[in-house]
């Protein structure tokens, strides 16, 4: 019913592309600049390890978005030609403008580092200072930098002097409850060269967890005059305009809320321009989403990491529809593109003859 399962990136590409055309949020008032860089809108796709992959990026292009981060990539890894690093940073040109993100705790290799890749296709190089991972907080990166605010200031010193892209900076709060020095800590990251920032309102010590504080954000944007990008607990239309009142930032940065929802950036525009909130997608749309997705996956990683990687995805794309546990444990099975296929047929079965539970192999 959907094909083949061994796809060449030669039939996938023209098929994005035509999806790009057909849904995204072409154009809105709301965009605003990074240095050189103009984006469309307001509304960003944050950085998170393990999902914004290519795939999931070009779902979220497609959808709206005005502007995509890669996963984090170690600037030690790209000093020892790690392979896995290199697929961090592949791209496409539909997905641009694109924002890529090192991490790493030493100016100078940072510096030659960003200057080794800065012909590569990217538009923004982001510095990450909000990582909380305690491997990458021990080595003195990530929000370990939020601790050590000089040293960050001559990483975004040293990056900024040596390529011409825009350099920016996401970090946190601040470290933990006692040291909350977001708004110091932006003031540095402008005057060291920070083209923007994109700041997530928890500390390291609060992970992902209780509220996010907008009220910093907010005193961020006050203090600095580059765009401030908000980060953290915008998972509905109502929550991104409500965020976009109250800290009055330039962008609006979307992470956990488009995990199996890239459509959240469409229900965002949607809202603004109707007032009224968009219909959830069908369970029909849900699944086509989640075979496109898996095909993606495929052409990208190869059928055996792609369908471990669809797992999780599948989980929450499902999430809160009818029989999602069931679904969540037999993707656990799915080892092939046709497995995923079967998979789905069998939940698009089911809920048109709406049955109880059972939909067995
Ligand atoms: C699984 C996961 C991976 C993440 N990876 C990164 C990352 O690589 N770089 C980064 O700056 N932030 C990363 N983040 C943080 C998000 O970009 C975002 O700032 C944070 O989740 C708060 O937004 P939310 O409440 O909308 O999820 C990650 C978050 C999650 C949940």
């Amino acid at each position: 019913m959907h094909g083949s399962c061994i796809l060449s990136r030669v039939i996938l590409l023209p098929q994005i592309a035509r999806c790009g055309a057909d849904f995204g949020v072409e154009r809105d008032m709301r965009g605003f600049s990074i240095g050189n860089v103009t984006l469309k809108n307001h509304m960003v796709l944050g950085p998170m390890a393990g999902v914004t992959d290519l795939p999931f990026r070009l779902l979220c292009k497609e959808q709206g978005a005005g502007l995509v981060y890669t996963e984090m990539i170690s600037a030690k890894g790209i000093y020892y030609h790690n392979k896995n690093t290199e697929k961090l940073w592949e791209s496409r040109e539909e997905e641009r403008p694109l924002a890529l993100q090192l991490f790493g705790s030493e100016p100078q290799l940072m510096g030659e580092m960003a200057e080794k890749i800065q012909d590569r296709d990217f538009d923004i190089l982001d510095i990450n200072m909000g990582c909380p991972v305690p491997k990458v907080v021990n080595n003195g990166e990530g929000s370990a930098l939020m601790r050590t605010p000089e040293l960050a200031a001559a990483i975004v010193r040293e990056v900024s002097s040596r390529i011409s892209k825009p350099v920016t900076v996401k970090f946190r709060k601040g470290f933990d409850g006692d040291h909350v020095n977001a708004v110091d800590f932006a003031r540095r990251m402008e005057e060291s060269g920070a083209a923007a920032l994109a700041v997530h309102g928890r500390t390291r010590e609060e992970y992902y967890g209780g509220k996010a504080d907008w009220e910093i954000i907010a005193r961020v944007k006050e203090a600095v005059s580059i765009p401030v990008i908000a980060s953290g607990d915008i998972f509905t239309p109502e929550d991104a305009l409500r965020c976009e009142r109250e800290t009055g930032c330039d962008g609006i940065m979307l992470a956990r809320g488009v995990r199996g929802n890239p459509w959240l950036f469409h229900q965002i525009h949607y809202y603004r321009e109707h007032g009224v909130l968009e219909e959830k997608p069908s369970i029909e749309t849900v699944l086509a989403m989640i075979l496109r997705h898996g095909k993606m996956m495929v052409s990208f990683k190869g059928e055996l990491m792609a369908m471990r990687e669809m797992r999780k995805h599948v989980a929450w794309y499902t999430a809160g529809y009818p029989h999602s546990a069931e679904i969540r444990r037999q993707v656990n099975e799915v080892n092939t593109y046709h497995d995923l296929e079967m998979l789905c047929e069998r939940a698009g079965e089911h809920f048109r003859l709406k049955e109880k539970p059972s939909f067995r192999k």
